[in-house]
């Protein structure tokens, strides 16, 4: 299999495959649905990435409590200077205390979360730093101005931000040159279309889709999060559960349709669809699909040479407005 295409993430960060590897799901909130293939694959998984191609990993300090960025770390220091390692902060967990949760952004948060990152990783820098939430209680000024100096400092090389609205993507743009905008965006999540994806087209900065196959629904591997162990994360999801996840999984008929017309799945169509945003929107767009599996990244790396004809596109246009329910249990650190 060749290596996918490159682009560059935004105007002014790294040349990166057009797609990356979202790591969360190999240390936390989603039950493996086939066997427990544990640690030792996803780490096979990340090496198998790199020889297709894909170089931009993304992780975060509160995935499994620290333990994910502790997983990437030895492959990140073996191929430091191929990986384009991307990690987060701001949502403050406790391990004693599960229920606990804060989204911290300010400046003395902003300065110990990196260090600590840092050290769970082994590495001396950070390639591209998140924002994870916004708190708007505190000023960008203050959040964005600590990460500049991080930048500074030689930590961090790039600035990124997550769920943020476009006037917030403007205000902290002007603070520091972001790079990139990591959100929600699939056929089943589309709010960004409104307000961040236009910003992030005039301003340059690339645009990093997550859950681009709707946390797995979009592969049509599962239809009701019930299918799935109780402790995982997507039954807490109100659009995987009781009627809407039934309503929702009959919204795939024609994403199936096309796969079979196709020869391709249902996954490589709904990750074909977001890369194609890149043209629709004018911005450069590098979705990180995640997967602990390599037949499964295998899978979603061919998805980018998968084109969908103008038809195809229309046929899927419709879909997202008819979902039912809610991205999460708890919108409210979601900026409108
Ligand atoms: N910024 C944020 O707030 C935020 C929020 C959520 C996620 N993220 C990032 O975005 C990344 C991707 O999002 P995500 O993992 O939530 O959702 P996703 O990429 O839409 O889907 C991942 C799920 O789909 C399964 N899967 C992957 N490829 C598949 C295939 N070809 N066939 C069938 N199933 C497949 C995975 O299971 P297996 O692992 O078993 O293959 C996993 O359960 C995360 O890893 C994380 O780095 C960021």
């Amino acid at each position: 299999m060749s290596k996918i295409p490159t682009t560059t993430l935004g105007a002014n960060g790294p040349v990166v495959g057009v797609q990356g590897l979202g790591c969360m799901g190999m240390s936390e909130f989603y039950s493996d649905q086939f066997g427990d293939t544990g640690e030792s694959e996803s780490r096979a998984t990340l090496e198998r990435a790199l020889e297709l191609g894909v170089t931009l990993f993304d992780t975060a300090d509160m995935y499994g409590f620290g333990r994910n960025e502790e997983l990437v770390g030895p492959f990140v220091q073996a191929h430091r200077d191929e990986v384009v390692l991307a990690t987060k902060f701001a949502i403050e967990r406790r391990e004693d205390d599960p229920a606990y949760r804060a989204v911290r952004n300010d400046a003395a948060y902003v300065r110990q979360a990196v260090d600590a990152s840092l050290r769970r990783l082994g590495v001396d820098h950070i390639d591209l730093y998140y924002m994870h939430r916004r708190n708007p209680e505190v000023p960008l000024a203050e959040s964005v101005g600590a990460m500049a100096e991080l930048v500074a400092a030689g930590k961090v090389r790039h600035l990124g931000l997550s769920e943020v609205n476009g006037d917030e993507l403007r205000e902290a743009h002007a603070i520091h040159p972001i790079t990139a905008l990591q959100s929600e965006w699939s056929l089943f999540s589309r709010d960004v279309e409104r307000s961040a994806v236009p910003a992030a087209a005039e301003l340059g900065v690339a645009f990093v889709p997550y859950s681009p196959l709707g946390r797995g629904f979009l592969t049509g591997s599962f239809s009701n999060a019930g299918e799935l162990a109780a402790s995982d994360f997507r039954n807490y999801q109100p659009r995987f559960t009781g009627d809407n996840a039934a309503h929702n999984a009959a919204l795939l008929a024609p994403v199936h349709k096309i796969a079979a017309e196709r020869g391709a799945t249902v996954g490589q169509v709904a990750l074909a669809w977001v890369h194609q945003r890149a043209q629709v929107h004018h911005l450069s767009v590098v979705p990180i699909p995640g997967t602990r599996k390599r037949t499964r990244l295998e899978e979603n790396t061919a998805a980018t040479s998968l084109i969908l004809t103008d038809a195809e596109l229309a046929t899927l246009e419709p879909i997202a407005a008819q979902v039912a329910g809610d991205r999460y249990a708890d919108m409210s650190s979601i900026s409108k």
